[in-house]
């Protein structure tokens, strides 16, 4: 089979490539991406001479080029990672969100039905939902929760979604959805809160927490999500959603207080700052029906996840620091500048 994974060069979509050509020698993996701020093809180092791995660099939203690639390549299964993923960035510029997330799926949306397709997957987010109260934990997201989202990031991938359905609905593309808690593990660009109080730990630099530092993740390692794509791609039933989520629910100022132990630094490096605008209050994952439909289950506890991510952070410097001391440092200084 041959198989389009759009976004490889990022977090999620990174970890899912290397996945996929190691498992499966036999398939074609395609990675599409348009190596924005976000993407980084060192993520891919270790594939790039595989004989069943190939990447196009190129842009989601452009018609005319993914037309192009459609009507050359013939791809059996799309998988759409390709995003522009982060909450801050898109309360401060929302623009490319709507034309990545939104623009760019529906562009992908018409070159299947043009030409073609077993399968297009969307890699969504529980952040559709909006959030739970805080003094509520027996509420969980589950597929049946309307989407009600907060931000624009949210709000541009809700759109998406709904589109993926409509083209189910109305031209019986076979399509599914996978709605995703907090990552974290290994690639994650040092914007994401994880990666980013690592970083600056290390540095003996102050970490910022937004408002009080109450509001609740429910945190999934990378390969888990990897492990429920791949089953959702090869037994999922067409036209599905299914979340995905491990029960690792923590405050952030739990997170940030655990690394900061691992790591032995102080506590003192915490600095409360001003709080993200329309900040979520708590996203909790009900994950029955992909464990009950699909047997995907969690391999990693959030205990045991966190001490391997900080274990590649430290054996892996030079990726994260090549990210840090370039185009990214100016975001830095201008988010952080006070603290
Ligand atoms: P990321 O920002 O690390 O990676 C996004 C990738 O998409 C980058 O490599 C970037 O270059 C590429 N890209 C951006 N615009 C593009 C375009 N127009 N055309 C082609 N490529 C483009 O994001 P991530 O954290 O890996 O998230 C991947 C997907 O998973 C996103 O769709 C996101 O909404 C979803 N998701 C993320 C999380 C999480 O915790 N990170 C959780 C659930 C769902
Ligand atoms: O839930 C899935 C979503 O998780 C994905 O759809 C998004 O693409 C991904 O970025 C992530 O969104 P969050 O906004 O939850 O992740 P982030 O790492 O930006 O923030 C996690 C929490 O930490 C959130 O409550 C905000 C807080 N935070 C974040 C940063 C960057 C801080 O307190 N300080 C920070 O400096």
């Amino acid at each position: 089979m041959k198989i389009l994974v759009t976004g490889g060069a990022g977090f999620i979509g990174g970890n899912f490539v290397q996945y996929m050509v190691n498992k499966y020698p036999e398939d074609t993996i395609v990675n599409l991406d348009l190596l924005t701020y976000a993407g980084n093809l060192e993520t891919c180092k270790s594939i790039e001479n595989k004989e069943n791995y190939k990447f196009i660099q190129g842009d989601i939203a452009d018609r005319k080029f993914i037309f192009d690639l459609f009507e050359k390549e013939k791809f059996d299964i799309v998988v759409n990672f390709a995003a522009e993923s982060h909450v801050d960035r898109s309360i401060e510029s929302p623009e490319s969100f709507v034309r990545t997330n939104v623009n760019g799926t529906t562009t992908l949306l018409d070159a299947c039905n043009t030409y073609g397709i077993k399968r297009y997957h969307q890699i969504s987010t529980d952040e559709v939902y909006g959030d739970l109260p805080l003094d509520r934990l027996d509420l969980f997201f589950t597929e049946e929760t309307p989407i009600n989202p907060s931000s624009p990031y949210s709000s541009s991938k809700a759109a998406a979604d709904l589109f993926v359905l409509a083209y189910h609905r109305t031209y019986g593309l076979p399509v599914t959805i996978s709605r995703c808690s907090n990552n974290y593990g290994p690639y994650h660009f040092p914007e994401k809160l994880i990666p980013l109080i690592i970083s600056r730990a290390l540095a003996d630099k102050n970490v910022p927490i937004y408002g009080d530092g109450k509001n609740v993740r429910d945190w999934l390692h990378v390969y888990d999500h990897c492990e429920a794509i791949d089953l959702i791609i090869r037994k999922g039933k067409v036209g599905e959603i299914y979340n995905i989520g491990g029960h690792n629910e923590r405050s952030n100022l739990e997170v940030v207080k655990n690394i900061l132990g691992i790591l032995g630094k102080s506590e003192s490096l915490i600095k409360y700052v001003e709080d993200r605008k329309g900040h979520d209050l708590r996203y909790a994952i009900d994950p029955t029906k992909i464990e009950s439909e699909l047997g995907w289950k969690p391999k990693y506890s959030f205990e045991t996840g966190i001490k391997h991510t900080i274990e590649w952070y430290l054996n892996n410097e030079d990726w994260w620091k090549n990210i840090i001391s370039g185009e990214y440092k100016k975001y830095l200084e201008k988010m952080y500048k006070n603290i």
